[in-house]
C-alpha cells in the first residue's frame, strides 16, 4: 500500500527555503512512528533538506530526474514506475509537493499532521480528492514549551 505523511498549517503550507516552517518536535516523533520500517519515498529537494542524509532504519528512496544522483545508502529512481513495489509492504511518500502529485491518484492512506496556526512559506499541499477518502482516527498533539502550536494526527483511509 501508499501512505502519504505530511504536516500542514491551516493555509496548507508545508515548506520554506527548502526546509520546513516550523519546529515541532512532537511531530516529528510522530513522524518517526509513523515511517520506521517502511520504505520512504521523496524528491531530491526533501532529501536534500536532511541535515545527516537518510533517514536510519527506513529503505530512502529518492525521486529524481537526474541519472547521475547517487547517495550511500539511498535508492535513487528517475520515475515511479523504476520503484519495484512489494505489495506487502507500506510505501511512505513523505514529499514534497511534486511527488504528492505523482502519487495522488495512487495513495491508499493520508496521515497529516493539521498545525493550528499560519505560517509564511512558499510550497502548498497539493488539492487531493478528498471526497475519496474517509476519517478513521484524529488525535491532538501535544503543546507545551517545545511544541508551542496546537496540532491533530488525522489519518485518512481511501474509502
Ligand atoms: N510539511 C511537510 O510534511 C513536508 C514534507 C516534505 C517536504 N516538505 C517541504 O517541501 C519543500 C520541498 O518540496 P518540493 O515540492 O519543492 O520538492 P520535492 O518534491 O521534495 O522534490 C522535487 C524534486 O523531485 C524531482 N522530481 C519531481 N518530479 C519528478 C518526476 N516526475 N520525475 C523525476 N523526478 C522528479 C526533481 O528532482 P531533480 O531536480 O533532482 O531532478 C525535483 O526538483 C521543502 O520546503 C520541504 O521542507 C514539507
Amino acid at each position: 500500500m501508499i501512505s502519504f505523511v505530511w504536516a500542514e498549517d491551516e493555509n496548507r503550507v508545508i515548506g520554506k527555503d527548502d526546509t520546513l516552517p516550523w519546529k515541532l518536535p512532537d511531530d516529528m516523533k510522530r513522524f518517526k512512528e509513523v515511517t520506521t520500517g517502511n520504505p520512504i519515498i521523496m524528491g531530491r529537494k526533501t532529501f536534500e533538506s536532511f541535515p545527516n542524509g537518510p533517514l536510519p532504519n527506513r529503505e530512502n528512496i529518492v525521486i529524481t530526474r537526474n541519472k547521475n544522483f547517487s547517495y550511500p545508502g539511498v535508492t535513487v529512481v528517475n520515475a515511479i514506475s523504476d520503484i519495484q513495489m512489494d505489495t506487502q509492504k507500506n510505501y511512505c511518500v513523505i514529499g514534497g509537493a511534486q511527488i504528492f502529485e505523482l502519487f495522488k491518484d495512487l495513495v491508499d492512506r493520508l496521515y497529516v499532521t493539521k498545525i493550528h496556526h499560519e505560517f509564511s512559506g512558499d510550497v502548498l499541499m497539493i488539492d487531493l480528492p478528498w471526497e475519496n477518502f474517509k476519517l478513521v482516527s484524529s488525535e491532538e498533539g501535544k503543546v507545551d514549551e517545545k511544541n508551542l502550536w496546537p496540532h491533530t494526527f488525522e489519518v485518512y483511509d481511501r474509502k
